[in-house]
C-alpha cells in the first residue's frame, strides 16, 4: 500500500486537475469496444476522489469533455453523456454523505438535454457542501472560456479602455471561486494540454502518466502527489530566495 511519507504530506497540492485520458485505447488493448474503456474509467474517477480525500486535497477537476470531442462519432458521445448521468445518480448520496461540493466549467447549453439537467441538479443540491470540491469539465474548451470571459468582461465595464489586471479579468473566467490547478495529471503519456485551463495552468506543475486512465488508482495517484510534493516551485524567483525565510528576500 503506498504511503506519503510526513513531509510530502505536508507540501501537497490543493488544487489537482485530470485530464483523463486513455479510454479507448485501454479498451483497444482488450479487444473491448471504446465505451467499455469510458465505463471503467468513471469506475476509476470514484477511486481517485477517494485517495484525494484520504491524504486532503480539497479541490479535484476531472476533464471528462472537451469542446473537441463534439467531434466524435454520435454513439461514444450519447454513451458518455449515459455514463455521466448514471455516475451523477450514483454518486449524489455519498457526495452528501462526504460534504463534496460539484461544480461544472464548460458550455452546458451544448450537452444533451437529460445530462444537462442532472448536472445542474447536482450542482444545485451539493452546493452547501464544504469539505471537497469536485469540478466537472463538460464541453469545456479553455479557449472559448476565454473568449467568453471577454465578451462578458466587456458588457460589464462598456466603458474600460485599458487592460485589467488580472483580479478584475479572472473572476470571468468559469473556474472563478477555484483556486488555480498546482497539479495537472494527464493519463497516457500524452504530452499535451488538449485547450485544459490554460490561463489558470499558467504556473500548474504538470505529470505525465504512462497509465491508461481506467487504470490510474490511488496508488499511482498518491506517487504523482509525492512526486509533486518533491518538486520546488519557483514562480519566476531563484532557488535561494524560495529556500531563504520569506523576510529576508
Ligand atoms: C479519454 O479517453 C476520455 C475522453 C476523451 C472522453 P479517450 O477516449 O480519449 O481514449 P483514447 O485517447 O482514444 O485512448
Ligand atoms: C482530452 O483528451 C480531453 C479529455 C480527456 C476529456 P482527448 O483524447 O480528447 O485529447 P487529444 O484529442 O488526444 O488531444
Ligand atoms: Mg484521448
Amino acid at each position: 500500500m503506498n504511503q506519503l511519507s510526513t513531509e510530502e504530506k505536508s507540501n501537497l497540492p490543493r488544487h489537482v486537475a485530470l485530464i483523463m485520458d486513455g479510454n479507448g485505447r485501454w479498451a483497444k488493448s482488450r479487444k473491448m469496444p471504446r465505451l467499455f474503456g469510458h465505463r471503467n474509467g468513471v469506475e476509476n474517477v470514484r477511486a481517485v476522489v477517494n485517495a484525494a480525500k484520504e491524504v486532503g486535497v480539497p479541490y479535484i477537476t476531472l476533464y471528462a469533455f472537451s469542446t473537441e470531442n463534439q467531434n466524435r462519432p454520435k454513439d461514444e458521445k450519447s454513451g458518455l453523456m449515459k455514463l455521466l448521468e448514471e455516475f451523477l445518480k450514483k454518486e449524489l448520496r455519498s457526495m452528501m454523505e462526504d460534504g463534496i461540493r460539484l461544480r461544472a466549467i464548460g458550455d452546458l447549453s451544448g450537452l444533451p438535454p437529460f445530462a444537462r439537467r442532472i448536472v445542474e441538479d447536482t450542482i444545485e443540491q451539493t452546493k452547501g457542501n464544504k469539505n471537497w470540491n469536485l469540478t466537472l469539465a463538460l464541453n469545456y474548451g479553455s479557449r472559448q472560456e476565454v473568449l467568453h470571459a471577454i465578451a462578458r468582461y466587456g458588457q460589464d465595464n462598456p466603458s474600460s479602455t485599458g487592460v485589467p489586471s488580472w483580479e478584475e479579468f479572472s473572476p470571468y473566467l468559469q473556474t472563478a471561486g477555484l483556486p488555480d490547478p498546482d497539479l495537472i495529471i494527464r493519463t497516457s503519456g500524452e504530452f499535451r494540454l488538449s485547450n485544459f485551463l490554460l490561463l489558470q495552468a499558467a504556473y500548474a506543475e504538470i505529470f505525465v502518466s504512462p497509465l491508461h486512465w481506467p487504470d490510474f488508482g490511488r496508488d499511482a495517484f498518491l506517487d504523482a502527489l509525492g512526486n509533486y510534493a518533491r518538486r520546488e516551485r519557483r514562480f519566476g524567483k531563484t532557488s535561494e530566495q524560495i529556500q531563504q525565510p520569506a523576510h529576508l528576500s
